[in-house]
């Protein structure tokens, strides 16, 4: 090993963070960008299922909930779209990697958004599953990416409660209105618990991630953690989920739970989920349509610093 891995390597050990000056192995680098730059990319195409939603919300309450949320969800991608440009890669290059369809981003937002319900069902178990995920890594190994998540964080445990609350008015609501919440769980539930990832033995990237601390709980232990949180929940909403193997097994301390079809999560990871393509076309058509806002952004920013630097001499030749 050479001295800038030992030191690398050191700093794991002591659960230091690493930071983006620091000597890194290449693959440590390149796992975290793809990781990072695909967490920054859910973070934006999640805001279109909810954006759906904002001009249709049943009140202005709702409506300035739902609208602050989405707009959350914006900062946590700039958050991590800054993050992942400590590592050697622009923002530009990780659109084009997303609009290309090389990047990849969580596979739930390619689900659609069918009723005001799924506004509820989203903050609850789709934000619920991002916390379980999330808080982790407010400990993982790479310093910006850490620090990011704290903030990303604390705005979560507001997307969830909203989306529990919403729910909750719901399935307190008419029979109309907790069929509504009971269909919505119905479509989410199980997309929810894909949302963890692929079963432990077949994610070929746990095991050096979590060596790395990159990872600190594997897939299985996460969506294990998820499930008897959010099963708990569901009971005191009264609503029921959907899958008939769900038991309480003394013995693990733990839910038990029917199979999850992984044929339908890779199928969605290809590209062939219900709004993939409509997903990507939105993307696509937002990057071009915003094309003159950023030549402008970027010559106003030109003109100011072109403006900063004429000034010193300014001053100095008004003080001469
Ligand atoms: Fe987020
Ligand atoms: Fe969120």
């Amino acid at each position: 090993m050479n001295i800038a891995n030992e030191a690398f390597e050191a700093k794991i050990a002591a659960d230091s963070f690493i930071e983006p000056r620091d000597e890194m192995p290449e693959a440590y680098r390149k796992t975290l960008i793809r990781q990072i730059s695909q967490h920054a990319h859910s973070e934006y195409v999640g805001m279109l299922p909810e954006g759906n939603w904002i001009t249709r919300a049943p009140s202005l309450k709702r409506k300035a909930v739902l609208l602050a949320k989405v707009q959350d969800e914006a900062g946590h991608g700039l958050y991590l779209y800054s993050a992942a440009e400590t590592l050697g890669i622009t923002r530009d290059q990780m659109l084009e990697q997303l609009h290309d369809g090389t990047a990849k981003y969580s596979s739930i937002f390619n689900y659609p958004t069918l009723t005001w319900a799924d506004m509820g069902a989203i903050g609850w178990l789709v934000d619920g599953a991002a916390i379980m995920n999330q808080v982790p890594l407010c400990r993982t190994s790479y310093g910006p990416y850490a620090r990011a998540m704290i903030r990303v964080c604390k705005e979560e445990s507001f997307h969830q409660r909203q989306g529990f609350e919403a729910i909750m008015r719901l399935a307190q609501g008419t029979e109309v209105q907790k069929k509504m919440a009971q269909d919505a769980l119905n479509r989410w539930w199980w997309p929810s618990l894909m949302m963890f990832g692929p079963p432990d033995d077949h994610s070929p990237n746990t095991e050096q991630s979590m060596r790395w601390k990159i990872k600190r709980f594997t897939n299985d232990e996460l969506r294990q953690k998820f499930i008897d949180v959010t099963v708990e929940q569901a009971k005191f909403l009264g609503l029921t989920v959907p899958d008939p193997d769900l038991k309480w097994n003394e013995e693990r301390g733990h839910y038990d739970y029917g199979v999850i079809d992984w044929n339908e999560f890779w199928n969605v990871v290809k590209g062939n989920g219900p709004c993939n393509r409509e997903r990507l076309e939105m993307r696509r058509n937002a990057w071009d349509s915003g094309a003159w806002v950023r030549e402008a952004a970027l010559a106003h920013s030109q003109k100011r610093a072109a403006r900063k630097e004429a000034q010193p001499q300014a001053l100095a030749g008004a003080t001469a």
